[in-house]
């Protein structure tokens, strides 16, 4: 055994150094985090620590990841206990006695469940503002001393150049802020995907618009946030819209605002997303979905960067960088009326084929693989998993009509399933299925949607409705490959009522 202190201080600089490879690009941050309050915890002889972050949307401080794994997530209100007065103030705060501080907000503590002692709270900054909270509790022989502080400080600092290289995923609130890395998650190396990578880098230093094209689930919503995140515009939000979400009515109100009396039911003025990205990035997913009318108003914005909220006279300006993207020919679309010209002329600046998975090549298959197995096998703590050889050769010969999603989901599946160390080809359940899809497969020549080949469903005749179209629609889901937006498309309705109807 190593003498305590010895250990300890192994484990800070250890912990240092990967907070700092996890910036060169070489550590994923998920995988880093995963086991990090652990570390935090025992690098300063504490029992407990929390990293918190602050939600930018509602000023909310959220714990990330913490040594409870029993809490799966705490919220605490701005300025609330001391991780609140931490977050507010920038304070850095060294409690010998919990109970003795009125800052420490007794729900907490109940909330947490185990009776609190010492406490040692650092700010997060970064370029000036406070991005989160890194919180120990409970130092095991005593309180937190002078160098603790130090090291909570330098740790911090770590944390907050890591935060540089991530963005926070509003749209998956409910999963928690996901963190996302630079390229450090981007698998592939395939010259393919480098000469994407390549004009992503490019196109990130410039403020152009960039049109992402490629079937579904090929990453396109994943590179868009590289973009961000590589461009100089990283501190500020990345605003995703899904074209498809809503109704029609309600798109150009999501995208530029309304004021109060705008309809019946607006009681408030509401800032749209394409103000909410101000000195961001707004990224207009599934762009060929976005009805006629919208597209004249997003010309004028994309042309002006002009607009006006709806049912408000003032015209208002906003400094956004567009990412959009498509699974769909917008050329083929133009042609046939269904989507302005000028509008797809001004949004092809940049234009980047992302490749189908098949056109990658097998190390790229291998490597994409390989990658969900460790991520799924932590994230369902499954222990170390591992692919048998047998399973390279499977997995290349598959031809992956839904790419990388579909891959994905097939991990996950076996993953879930897997009762040993070992995926077996078995495991993967690999179904011959209909020809690869050709890119802009489902569209016609003139863009107009083709009948996908039909899904064969038997239900048996004593379900309520609502528990056949429940069926009906988790079985075209799965037809296209899990993608929601195709099988909203298909079943003709909004991706909204498919997610209820799915629920
Ligand atoms: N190169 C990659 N490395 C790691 N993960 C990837 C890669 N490409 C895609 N993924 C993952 O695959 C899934 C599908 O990607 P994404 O949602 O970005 O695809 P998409 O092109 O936007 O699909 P759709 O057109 O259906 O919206 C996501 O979970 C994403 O994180
Ligand atoms: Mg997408």
């Amino acid at each position: 055994m190593l003498d305590a202190r010895v250990s300890e201080h192994d484990q800070r600089f250890e912990l240092l150094a990967d907070l700092g490879a996890m910036v060169a690009g070489e550590v994923e941050l998920d995988e880093l985090l995963a086991t990090f309050a652990a570390r935090v915890a025992r690098a300063l002889g504490a029992d407990r620590a929390t990293l918190w972050l602050i939600d930018g949307a509602t000023g909310e401080i959220r714990s990330q990841v913490a040594t409870l794994p029993e809490l799966r997530e705490l919220r605490v209100p701005p300025g609330h206990g001391v991780v609140g007065h931490v977050a507010a103030t920038g304070d850095l705060v060294n409690i010998r006695d919990a109970a003795e501080d009125p800052r420490w907000a007794g729900q907490i503590a109940e909330q947490i469940g185990y009776p609190t002692t010492s406490i040692l709270t650092a700010p997060i900054e970064r370029r000036g503002q406070i991005r989160g909270v890194l919180q120990v509790l409970n130092k095991r022989d005593g309180a937190f001393t002078l160098r603790d502080e130090e090291f909570a400080r330098t740790l911090a600092e770590q944390i907050g150049r890591a935060l540089d290289y991530t963005t926070l995923r509003g749209a998956d609130a409910e999963r928690g802020l996901s963190l996302r890395g630079r390229f450090n998650h981007v698998i592939g190396t395939s010259p393919a995907m480098a000469a994407v990578y390549e004009m992503i880098v490019r196109a990130a230093q410039t403020d152009a618009t960039v049109l992402l094209h490629g079937e579904t689930g090929t990453g396109k919503g994943l590179l868009a946030r590289a973009i961000h995140v590589n461009s100089g515009r990283r501190d500020a939000p990345f605003v995703h819209v899904d074209c498809t979400t809503l109704p029609e009515a309600l798109v150009e109100s999501e995208l530029f605002g309304h004021e109060r009396g705008a309809y019946t039911g607006a009681d408030a003025r509401v800032v749209g997303k394409v103000e909410a990205a101000h000195g961001g990035t707004l990224f207009l997913d599934e762009i060929g979905e976005l009805p006629l009318l919208l597209q004249s108003k997003l010309l004028r914005f994309v042309q002006e960067r002009q607009f006006e909220r709806v049912g408000g006279r003032e015209t208002l300006t906003a400094d956004v960088r567009l990412v959009v993207a498509t699974n769909r020919d917008l050329a083929a679309m133009a042609e046939a009326g269904q989507f302005r010209s000028d509008l797809y002329f001004r949004l092809r600046v940049v234009e980047i084929e992302i490749p189908p998975l098949r056109a990658r090549g097998a190390d790229d298959i291998a490597d994409l693989a390989a990658h969900f197995v460790g991520q799924l096998a932590r994230r369902y703590r499954k222990g170390p998993l591992q692919l048998a050889p047998a399973t390279r050769p499977a997995l290349i010969a598959y031809p992956w009509p839904g790419n990388v999603r579909e891959l994905e989901n097939t991990i996950e599946r076996a993953v879930v399933l897997a009762t040993d160390a070992t995926i077996d080809v078995k495991d993967l359940r690999l179904e011959p299925r209909r020809a690869p899809a050709s890119a802009g497969a489902g569209d016609s020549m003139l863009g107009l949607p083709v009948a996908p080949a039909p899904a064969t469903v038997s239900l048996p005749a004593d379900l309520s409705l609502a528990e056949a179209e429940r069926r009906y629609a988790v079985a075209v889901l799965e037809r296209e490959h899990g993608n929601q937006s195709a099988a909203a498309r298909a079943l003709g309705i909004s991706r909204n009522k498919l997610a209820r109807l799915l629920r």
